[in-house]
């Protein structure tokens, strides 16, 4: 049998706090799917992240069983072992290895989940699941309620609640826990270093998709398993697509590049952005922009803290960049009221962050009881404002197709807060230093 993961008692007490929360009731939570690419080629494998982070079980056809109460249990379903299918695919943990090494009660094989959920949900008062964001799940949710309602003649009651699960475990995920932040500072570092080499290596002539291949070079060679997301290479006036992911131009003397990739390590995401000249040096129009983002950048951060409510950092983000659109000769008019109208939403149309963790755009609420919630100790969250200046009326020549955006990693920790990707170099004096080297 291959060893038991060493953090195998950290997720059985993530699912023991999970079952406290619930009270009662079960909750179910299935792994994601495999994803084929074409014909019998799959995509990469990466587990539902809900799934991943109550049991460290990266498999795919598994599902985990929380039954809360006087006497909490803990169940996997998981696939069988086959020689067959590991000689050509690899390990399989089995259920009766994967419940000693992961911890649970008792382990079965997928194949028994339709047969064993409705005695597992019998005479329980709710149902805590995913609703609603897989049509196969929700029937197949359906169908095991069904199940137990046909023995309601032999006096068997069925759930009557059906819970959202991501009501707890959206909650609990938010704030980090020790083994998550080692992840995190790893995932942000990994990230920092792509950033740098890219910077290194960047000149006029190479194209988007070299770059992309050195930070994806640094991103395995550290043993991160994958970009966090689609890597965004922009020279140029691609930098003002938000999403642009095409990374097929070549870079032109005298562009910028703007770089928005982070890896992803143990499952958490890194997310960073930066944004410099090709050629290495900041032209005078670049450099004024640039500085302009880099202060909201720096306001954002100062407003993250413990105590400070989650719209703080957007709120000091905008009105630095207000006030440099009005002295770029952007927008005219007072600070504020470009902000109560919106007007600056023309050059900058996004929001300064959001939280980060397994998922890039993690889970948590923003809001609670319709006031943004305040920000406290162990939550992970980014700040990435930026100016996207498109040829348009009024619009400088200068400026035209100008974007940038400066994007970091940032921890609330009790005295404030902690840039996890502070080694990504970010001053004009860093980056054209770097650039020179
Ligand atoms: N890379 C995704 C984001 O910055 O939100
Ligand atoms: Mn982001
Ligand atoms: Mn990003």
């Amino acid at each position: 049998m291959t060893e038991s993961p060493p953090d195998r008692e950290l997720y059985r007490q993530r699912r023991r706090h999970v079952m406290r929360e619930m009270a009662e009731g079960v909750m179910v939570i299935a792994t994601a799917p495999e994803a084929v690419r074409n014909r019998d080629s799959h995509y990469p494998y990466r587990p539902d992240s809900h799934f991943w982070w109550l049991t460290g079980f990266a498999e795919p056809e598994a599902v985990v069983v929380l039954v809360a109460g006087k006497r909490p249990r803990h169940y996997l379903f998981c696939r069988e072992k086959n020689l067959e299918m590991e000689i050509w695919d690899g390990f399989r943990w089995g259920p009766k290895d994967a419940r000693a090494a992961f911890g649970f009660d008792a382990a079965w094989p997928i194949s028994q989940l339709d047969r064993r959920l409705p005695e597992l949900l019998a005479d329980q008062p709710a149902l805590h699941t995913r609703i609603g964001a897989e049509p196969a799940w929700d029937a197949r949710v359906m169908a095991w309620l069904n199940a137990v309602r046909a023995k309601a003649r032999s006096g068997v009651g069925a759930p009557e609640v059906l819970v959202e699960a991501g009501g707890i475990l959206d909650e609990m995920r938010l704030f980090k826990d020790d083994q998550e932040l080692a992840r995190m500072r790893r995932a942000a570092g990994i990230s920092a270093g792509a950033h740098r080499r890219a910077m290194a290596i960047c000149r006029p002539g190479l194209y988007e998709h070299e770059i992309e291949a050195e930070l994806l070079h640094e991103f395995r060679r550290h043993g991160a398993e994958a970009p966090a997301y689609s890597s965004i290479v922009a020279g140029g006036a691609n930098a003002c697509v938000l999403h642009y992911v095409f990374n097929n131009r070549p870079l032109r003397d005298g562009d910028l590049l703007l770089i928005d990739a982070g890896a992803e390590y143990g499952g958490y995401a890194g997310d960073i952005t930066r944004t410099f000249p090709v050629n290495g040096r900041f032209d005078g129009p670049q450099k004024e922009v640039y500085e302009i983002v880099l202060a909201a950048q720096a306001a954002a951060i100062a407003e993250v803290r413990p105590g400070n409510h989650w719209n703080a950092p957007h709120e000091a983000a905008v009105r630095v960049l207000v006030q440099g659109m009005k002295d770029l000769k952007l927008l005219k008019g007072r600070v504020d009221g470009l902000i109560e109208s919106g007007a600056f939403r023309r050059f900058y149309m996004h929001r300064t962050g959001h939280w980060l963790g397994l998922d890039v755009h993690d889970v948590g609420d923003y809001k609670i009881d319709g006031a943004w919630r305040l920000l406290q100790p162990g939550m992970t969250l980014t700040a990435e404002p930026g100016l996207y200046i498109r040829p348009d009326k009024g619009v400088p020549r200068r400026l035209e197709n100008i974007g940038i955006r400066i994007e970091d990693d940032v921890l609330v920790t009790e005295a404030g807060c902690e840039v996890l990707s502070a080694a990504a170099p970010k001053t004009v004096a860093e980056i054209e230093e770097v650039m020179r080297g």
